[in-house]
């Protein structure tokens, strides 16, 4: 028979913070099952990832640890790859994009589709930040999201709704590097006219269809993924720019492009090329094997990464030509924590690494518990009573309970040694039918990505033996009906062995220790559903079995749900003593006293209030400065009604030379202060004897 090449691809996490296990439980975790399954089924599959180290998030975070790129991607490479490979996550390769390998690729890539005409190259508007002297793009720009009005949307992307965006789509934009709303600026860039490919996209996503010939089986792509990119289309794809003007990231490999590097979502996913291109040259093998062909290529990612996997990254495929489309795009919802969402910034999360330090006997227990709450169709709760519960009554009472039974009698019984069948009673033969359908139907829940209800079969698998065990009841038997006994413990441990082969897939670890029970080595999947796996008089492991889940004790949970309080109340602390450090600007050069001094400031009373006509943003005022009453227009109409502000003592910046604003001349200035929320408030004094007039110095 011939084998299937998979390349299975897991989303690059970006170098910026360590994994939490909402990352974990909605995206490597399950394409870790999956590829371990294939491999049982020895399908040639390469399983491939790498740190995403360029675009936005990473020089942003880098700005806010005032550090530099570079370093930020390295420590985050490190701690994240340790975590997965700590955690058993099975990558063939674990990469990053910044290798040189990949800036290769990336650039080829590109120029590829630039000789082929796929991109167009457009001078068109864009937001900059003209304190920063730079172009804002991506993350770079944050406002509100015209789908879902989720006011922290970011300039590519809404991260509450989905929804890709440009900045020019953001309500109320607001520049991430000074917090001032950003002013249009020309620039040039190559666009990806996606607008072009909507026709065949669609019959591609909804018939599986490409060229008449059918590719993918669309049947088995989630509704959510087929849902998002329907409503893509149907809303019409525009043009989206593949270039930015940022310094950090893989150089634009044409003429003309200095200072411009690849989009991220472009370099990204090509990402995952040059990493097979990687582990096939240490590997003896040929990375297009992987790319072409009947090869199957399928993405697990989380559901905010849907349009540039199932839409972006396909028209990118397609454009180079000669290289395979996903066949499939299993995404995943979002987990939340104890009630909250997962969050980096207010370290609302179990961090993989802290949990592999403080746990590394617990790694299936994990595993187990992300698995069977694994968030495929919906948005899903991670608590950790809920972590003790599963442990607890599944993993130990059902699988450790019936594993221990079966092993511990053997040893009591037949001194460890598979005992022969003897006659077989209708219950003996149920179980052995039952026993041969729980692996196709594993296998069948596989294939179709629903990874949670497979290993729950897995489980009941479990089950059947701890049922057969208190049906039969062979303890009580022993007294009077050895040769029962024998049939009963043989097809206990045929059960047993079958487990080891099930679990594989999700529980690694604890399969290879049931295995070791057994004395039986690694089994083929071929082999599950059998019933005469362990032949009679088969030695199992001399020794006793030792626990195969321990339980979680009531003082884990409590320690494990004070840490994270803790984390919130830190949280508090520092949010109330900083009341968001991030939005402070960096403070001015320096001044002198005698430029200082040269400004006269004054209490002033505002007289009159009124809205300048044709302008929203404007309040024209008639202010007493004590030495006169003079008219002062200030751009605080969105904010104050002009009844509000009469009567109010302000502060006058006197000797500011006059300007004409919208044909008003305005004579001095009022004093404001701004908060991170971009509310503004008069300077005044506080106490009511200071009259207009008053010096303020
Ligand atoms: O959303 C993210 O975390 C991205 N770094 C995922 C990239 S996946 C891919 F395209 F490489
Ligand atoms: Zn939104």
């Amino acid at each position: 028979m011939k084998n299937n090449k998979y390349t299975v691809t897991a989303a690059l996490p970006y170098a910026n913070g360590p994994l939490h296990l909402g990352h974990v439980a909605g995206v490597y975790l399950p394409a870790d099952i999956f590829v371990r399954f294939l491999r049982m089924k020895k399908e040639d599959v390469a399983f491939v990832c790498a740190s995403d180290e360029h675009g936005a998030a990473i020089t942003l975070r880098a700005k806010k640890e005032g550090t530099t790129p570079q370093e930020i991607v390295d420590k985050y490479h490190g701690i994240n790859q340790k975590a997965f490979a700590d955690f058993g996550i099975s990558f063939d390769i674990y990469s990053r994009t910044s290798n040189e390998i990949h800036h290769q690729t990336a650039s080829d890539y590109f120029k590829v589709l630039e000789d082929k005409g796929s991109f167009v190259k457009k001078t068109t508007e864009q937001y900059y930040d003209a304190e920063f002297e730079q172009f804002l793009a991506d993350r770079y720009i944050t406002g509100t999201c015209p789908n879902c009005s989720n006011e922290n949307a970011y300039g590519d992307q809404c991260e509450k709704c989905g929804s890709a965006l440009s900045p020019l789509d953001l309500i109320n934009p607001v520049s991430t590097l000074s917090g001032n709303t950003p002013i249009l600026k020309e620039t040039s860039h190559w666009f990806l006219p996606m607008d072009k490919h909507e026709e065949w996209l669609r019959t591609w996503i909804k018939e599986g269809k490409l060229d008449g010939v059918q590719q993918h089986d669309p049947k088995l792509w989630r509704n959510q993924v087929n849902g998002q990119c329907m409503s893509w289309i149907d809303g019409g794809l525009h043009p989206r720019a593949m270039t930015r003007d940022l310094d950090w990231g893989v150089k634009v490999p044409v003429e003309g492009a200095d200072g411009k590097v690849l989009y991220v979502w472009l370099d990204a996913p090509i990402g995952y090329i040059s990493a097979t291109k990687e582990w096939a040259a240490k590997n003896d093998k040929n990375w297009e094997d992987y790319w072409t062909g009947d090869s199957k290529l399928i993405h697990f990612i989380g559901k905010d990464n849907i349009v540039f996997h199932a839409i972006i990254f396909p028209i990118l495929l397609k454009e180079h030509g000669g290289l395979v489309l996903p066949d499939n795009v299993p995404a995943y919802e979002f987990l939340n924590l104890e009630g909250d969402k997962f969050s980096t910034s207010r370290n609302w999360a179990v961090w993989l690494h802290e949990y592999m330090a403080e746990n590394p006997d617990k790694i299936d227990e994990l595993k187990y518990v992300l698995t069977s709450i694994a968030p495929e169709s919906k948005d899903a709760e991670f608590t950790w009573k809920e972590y003790q519960a599963r442990i607890n009554n599944e993993l130990a009472d059902i699988l450790g309970n019936f594993v221990n039974r079966a092993v511990v009698l053997t040893h009591k019984y037949f001194d460890a040694k598979v005992p022969s069948r003897g006659e077989l009673t209708a219950v003996d033969k149920d179980v052995i039918a039952q026993m041969a359908e729980f692996p196709p139907k594993i296998e069948g829940l596989i294939r179709k990505y629903k990874i949670r209800e497979a290993q729950a079969e897995a489980m009941n698998f479990a089950r059947l033996g701890n049922k057969y065990l208190a049906e039969t009841e062979p303890w009580k038997l022993a007294k009077t009906d050895m040769a029962r006994v024998e049939t009963i413990m043989n097809i206990a441990l045929q059960i047993t062995a079958n487990l080891t082969i099930v679990f594989a897939p999700f529980l690694p670890g604890k399969a290879s220790k049931i295995a070791e029970f057994l004395n039986c080595g690694t089994l083929d999947w071929n082999l599950a559903g059998s019933a005469e796996i362990l032949a009679s008089g088969h030695a199992l492991n001399e020794n006793k079995p030792s626990i195969l889940v321990s339980k979680i004790e009531d003082t884990f949970v409590e320690a494990q749900v004070a840490k994270l309080e803790a984390s919130r109340a830190a949280q508090a602390v520092t949010a109330s003593a900083t009341n968001s450090n991030i939005s402070h600007n960096p403070q001015k050069d320096e001044t002198t006293f005698d430029d200082f001094t040269k400004m006269d400031i004054r209490v002033g009373e505002i007289l009159e209030a009124e809205k300048v006509k044709k302008s929203d943003k404007l309040l024209k005022m008639l202010v007493d400065t004590g030495l006169d009453k003079r008219t002062i227009v200030s751009g605080i109409a969105e904010h104050f009604a002009p009844e509000d502000v009469i009567g109010k003592k302000v502060s006058v910046l006197m000797n500011l030379a006059p300007r004409k604003i919208r044909g008003v001349v305005s004579e001095g200035m009022i004093l404001l202060a701004e908060n991170s929320n971009g509310e503004l408030s008069f300077v005044s004094p506080e106490e009511s004897s200071f009259n207009a007039g008053s010096e303020i110095n």
